[in-house]
């Protein structure tokens, strides 16, 4: 029988490429996606017989500012309750580390937010900030896309 283990650890850049490509959101090269992976302030993997087949991550400082960032499961996983453990123990996380007045932000994918609303997350015009932002000015993935 197949074993889940969550780990509050960062993932191998290796494992962490494979999974993006696995959603379809593209290739990030192994230099990139070492200094994404050390700079995150939070990451929670999910593993399937050592495998990683979920992930969840927050980049920032850790007190005052967040941004979450990579929720991922596995597709041949997902509707199985893995995405819930994951935001479960990112919400966690977030209330030991953030402090009073911090900035946590997600920028969902379109239609993804009746999934974040189910574990303490708001729709922007619902609270004191306007709707959320991204910068234009990015190159698009390669060899992918989000959505
Ligand atoms: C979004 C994602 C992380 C959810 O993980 P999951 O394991 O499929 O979700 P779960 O089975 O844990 O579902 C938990 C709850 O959220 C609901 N839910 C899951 N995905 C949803 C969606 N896209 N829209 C609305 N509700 C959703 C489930 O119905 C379930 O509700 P319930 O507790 O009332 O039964 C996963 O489907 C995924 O990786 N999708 C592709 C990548 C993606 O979109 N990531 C988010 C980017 S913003």
């Amino acid at each position: 029988m197949s074993e889940f283990v969550l780990s509050e650890t960062p993932p191998a850049a290796a494992e962490y490429i494979g999974l993006r490509a696995a959603m379809g959101w593209g290739i990030v090269d192994e230099e990139t996606a070492r200094i994404t992976i050390e700079r995150a302030c939070f990451s929670a993997c999910l593993r399937r017989d050592g495998r990683l087949v979920g992930l969840v991550r927050a980049i920032g400082d850790g007190c005052l500012y967040f941004a979450v960032s990579d929720v991922m499961v596995s597709p041949e996983l997902q509707g199985g309750g893995h995405g819930a453990t994951l935001l479960k123990a990112l919400g966690a996380f977030l209330k030991r580390a953030a402090k009073p007045g911090a900035s946590v932000t997600l920028q969902p994918l379109a239609g993804r937010e009746p999934f974040y609303e189910k574990f303490g997350w708001v729709r922007c015009p619902g609270g004191p900030f306007g709707q959320g932002m991204v910068f234009k000015d990015v190159p698009p993935p390669v060899g992918g896309t989000f959505g």
